[in-house]
Formats: C-alpha cells, structure tokens, sequence
C-alpha cells in the first residue's frame, strides 16, 4: 500500500473555506483516524485525498507521486461509506467482484480475489446470498471485502460503523484492526466517536473547523493535548476546566487547569496535590466507577471513584488530584502551557 502526503491542502465552497492549508503525512502501513464534530470538514478531506472532489490549493501525492490531478480511478483509492451502498439486485459474490469487473481483470483472477476477500473476511458462507438477506455487520464486511478485492492504495473509511448497534460496533472495530495488521493497509478512518478513534488508531488527527490541531498517537492526544479543544473533545467524561485560582494556584487568572475525571477522586487526610471542596450533587454510577458531580464555587465539577459508599448527596466533600496529571492551558489562546 501507499504512504499518503498533503501539503498545503485547501478547499472551499463557494466563499467558504472547508479546509485550511493542512499538512499532513501518512505512513504506508499506518492506520489514522479523522477525529472531529460534525462539520469540521473530515468527509470533505476524504474525498478530496481519493479525489472525488477537487482541492483549490495543495498537492496531494502517494508514494511520492503527484496525484493532484488524477482521477478517482487511477488514485485507485477504496472508499467504504456508513451507509454500504451496496448493489441490493446483486448477490454479495457479485457485490465483492463489482471492482473488477469494471477493470476488466481476467475471470479466474476475479475468482480467487473474491475467494481470497470472502475467506478474510468470513464471508465463504454468504456470497451467494443478496444484500438484505444480511445482518448490518455482514453487509458492512461485505462493503468492506469489494473495497479490499482489487488491492487498492489505500482504505478510506467514512463513519462506517455508525449505523450499527453498540455492541456490533465494538466488534468490527477489532475486525477492522485485525484485518489492517493482516494485510498492512494503509486506513484513514472518519469518526466522530473519540473512543472509536483511540481505540483503533496508530496517530489521531484531531479536527476543528477545517484545521487539524494536533496529529498524535491516542495516548498523546488523551495526555498531552494541544490545546482546549482537543482535551475537551478527548476522553469520557469530559475533562474539568477551572480557573487555576479555584485550586489554590496564585496566576492572575491566565491559566485554565484541566483535570480528568479519572483522576480526580476523595482522598481523605492528601493536602500536597491539587484539592476541590465543594458540595457533593450527585452521584452517577456507571458500574465498575461511581462519577462525583461536585459543586465547587459556580463550577460543578466532575470527580471518580470506586466504592461511593458513606458519601451523601449535600454533603461537604474534598476531591483531590496529583498535579501531574492535570493540564494547564492559556486562558487567552486555550494552549496547552508544557510542563517546565
Ligand atoms: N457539496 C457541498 N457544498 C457546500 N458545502 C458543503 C458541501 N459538502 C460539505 N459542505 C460543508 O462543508 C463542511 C464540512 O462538511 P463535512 O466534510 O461533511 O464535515 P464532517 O464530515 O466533518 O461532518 C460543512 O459545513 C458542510 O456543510
Ligand atoms: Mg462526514
């Protein structure tokens, strides 16, 4: 597969610029993920890098090579979309073959790719079946063997486990790990689903508005993020902002302190770390961990813990966090502030 590198790209509608000279480089072999809201322009850099849209200013180049005016075809990029967009006349034997078909390969070269697709994907049973005489994960891994069957350069993904059930999408997402390792696929993976995008990726390309705002391997984007949006938009629940005085630090009100809520929790008799008192509001129980909701001042501020046993709504309770584990942002740009 193909190593992929933008440079410079932009691309707008009309006035409107979607995408704003962004710069990227993908490894052959890497699996990445667009991570962003709704809008930011993840669908549109998509298309634009398997070139079903144009670009008004960048090049787009794999393995070194200008791709910048070539088209969709002689990209040779897969694309698999949310919704399958799937042949429903055709049976999934047929579905996989459609590709190449088009490409003219010879009938019996044909019939081993689609054997060899369907055996990787579990599919040997099915392929004489039509589309909807299938479950939502078997046309998905359908849609997924026709993009794969004809060696494409890369594998570009566009939400496609959106439209399944939670526990089915947990399913394929190991699925679609175990298949890139096996076949060292080059994936660009669109999500909104930030624990989609942790789970499955080798980098995150965090996105807001058209801007990438960092490019970082899922624990980096969780631990060091580069600014306040990406901390707020990494991670469940949703890390604490606070002015930094309400933790007892002295900064004139420049500095923004995020604390997760994993790390934050009632630790009775700790006074060296960061410590938050306030009245308890509420506590959320989510099985294995029990989640605070803590008035402090007008923040209500998050906090966890294990056994949430003894604590009692209204109540006066201390959350305290190691300060190594929080984050300190600019309050004026949202930066993250690195560790001295
Ligand atoms: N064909 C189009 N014409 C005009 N605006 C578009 C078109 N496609 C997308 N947009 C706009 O571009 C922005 C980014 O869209 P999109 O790439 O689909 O976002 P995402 O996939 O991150 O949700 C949105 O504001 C959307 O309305
Ligand atoms: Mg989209």
């Amino acid at each position: 597969m193909a190593s992929i590198t933008l440079s410079g790209i932009g691309k707008s509608y009309g006035k409107v610029d979607i995408l704003k000279q962004l710069d990227l480089s993908i490894a052959d072999g890497e699996f990445i993920s667009f991570l962003g809201p709704s809008g930011c322009g993840k669908s549109t850099l998509l298309y634009c890098i398997s070139g079903l849209e144009d670009i008004n200013t960048g090049t787009i180049s794999f393995d070194g090579q200008d791709m910048t005016e070539l088209s969709p075809r002689e990209r040779n990029i897969a694309l698999v979309f949310q919704d399958y967009a799937l042949y429903p006349h055709m049976a999934v034997r047929d579905n996989i073959a459609f590709p190449l078909r088009q490409q003219k390969v010879a009938s019996d070269l044909i019939r081993r790719q689609v054997d060899w697709a369907a055996e990787t994907l579990g599919l040997e049973a099915l392929l004489d079946r039509l589309p909807n005489e299938l479950s939502g994960g078997q046309r998905q891994r359908v849609a997924v063997g026709r993009a794969i069957v004809r060696n494409p350069a890369a594998l570009l993904m566009d939400e496609p486990l959106s439209n399944l059930d939670a526990s089915l999408r947990v399913r394929m997402r190991s699925e679609i790990r175990r298949l890139q390792r096996e076949l060292k696929m080059t994936v660009i993976f669109v999500t909104h689903d930030q624990e989609e995008a942790l789970v499955l990726s080798d980098r995150i390309a965090v996105m807001k508005d058209g801007v990438i705002q960092q490019v970082a391997s899922p624990m980096t984007v969780y631990k060091e993020p580069a600014n306040q949006f990406v901390a707020s938009f990494i991670g469940s629940p949703q890390m604490n902002f606070l002015p930094a005085a309400l933790a007892g630090r002295n900064d004139n009100g420049g500095t923004i302190i995020g604390i997760r809520p994993h790390d934050l929790s009632p630790a009775a008799g700790r006074t060296d770390g960061i410590s938050l008192t306030g009245e308890l509001a509420f506590v959320e129980s989510a099985g294995p961990i029990h989640f605070l909701e803590v008035m402090v001042g007008d923040h209500m501020v998050k906090g966890a813990c294990a056994d949430p046993s003894g604590l009692t709504p209204g109540a006066q309770l201390t959350l305290t966090a190691d300060p190594r584990s929080a984050c300190f942002f600019d309050a004026q740009s949202g930066n993250r502030i690195k560790p001295q």
